[in-house]
């Protein structure tokens, strides 16, 4: 039976990063069949060894990540009747329990971390933690000058709060980045349009500490690096 590092089976549990773990374990929080765990390079059968972190028993149902670069065209959904999605664009087999964390509309393009790990996205999405998501943006008309100021201060784009302050850097009159902190429904195609400008292009570079492989070409997906995981977990 292949056996794993305990760090890694903690990790790829969900139970924290791998730095995480590894204090987890040298404050003998962990056990290995009720022996206290010696280190984050111990071996262990994740099917048959029994884990536990305090009195919690650490089920094996290691976590997959994978980053897309999300085309044009396919819904953010793990299942649609009618339309690609961006589950279509994993190398098969894909596990059945994979979703997208969060949504980029149909014609959006850009980073989409895919994963089975709940809580994680749970955590990336939740309001309460204003997780940065940066944005590459095109539209059909000039930005106009105080656009920055207004993205800043935040914006009424219809909702019962303004949005909440965003840093908008202008690459040339009709193309810019922006930062936001949250996730409204068209959240930037609404802020642009408070200023008067439709977006044209938008794709997304970065969530959280995650960066769009600039290799990807859209539609390209690559499994995430274990720098790239336990910066998420952290
Ligand atoms: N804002 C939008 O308007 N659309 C997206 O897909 C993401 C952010």
């Amino acid at each position: 039976m292949t056996q794993i590092r305990l760090d890694k089976f903690l990790a790829d549990a969900g139970i924290g990063s791998r730095n995480q773990v590894k204090h987890q374990i040298k404050q003998g929080l962990v056990s290995v069949n009720r022996m206290p765990a010696k280190s984050g390079d111990q071996k262990i059968a994740p099917e048959t060894d029994r884990v536990q972190v305090g009195d919690m028993v650490i089920e094996y149902r290691p976590y997959v990540y994978y980053m897309l670069n999300k085309p044009a065209g396919c819904v953010s959904a793990s299942k649609d009747p009618t339309c690609d999605t961006v589950l279509s664009y994993l190398p098969p087999p894909v596990r059945p329990d994979l979703f997208p964390v969060g949504r980029l509309d149909k014609d959006a393009e850009g980073l989409l971390l895919i994963t089975n790990n709940g809580p994680l996205a749970h955590r990336l999405l939740s309001p309460k933690r204003h997780v940065e998501k940066q944005y590459y943006v095109e539209v059909d008309s000039e930005i106009p000058s105080n656009a920055v100021r207004l993205f800043t201060e935040g914006m009424d784009i219809g909702e019962k709060h303004p949005t909440l302050p965003a840093v908008l850097e202008c690459l040339s009159p009709t193309t810019a980045y922006v930062t936001i902190h949250e996730g409204k429904f068209h959240q930037i195609k609404r802020m642009f349009l408070a200023v008067g400008c439709t977006v044209t292009y938008l794709k997304r570079l970065r969530m959280g500490p995650l960066i769009l492989d600039a290799s990807l070409p859209p539609g390209g997906s690559r499994a995430l690096k274990q720098e790239e995981i336990d910066a998420l977990l952290q």
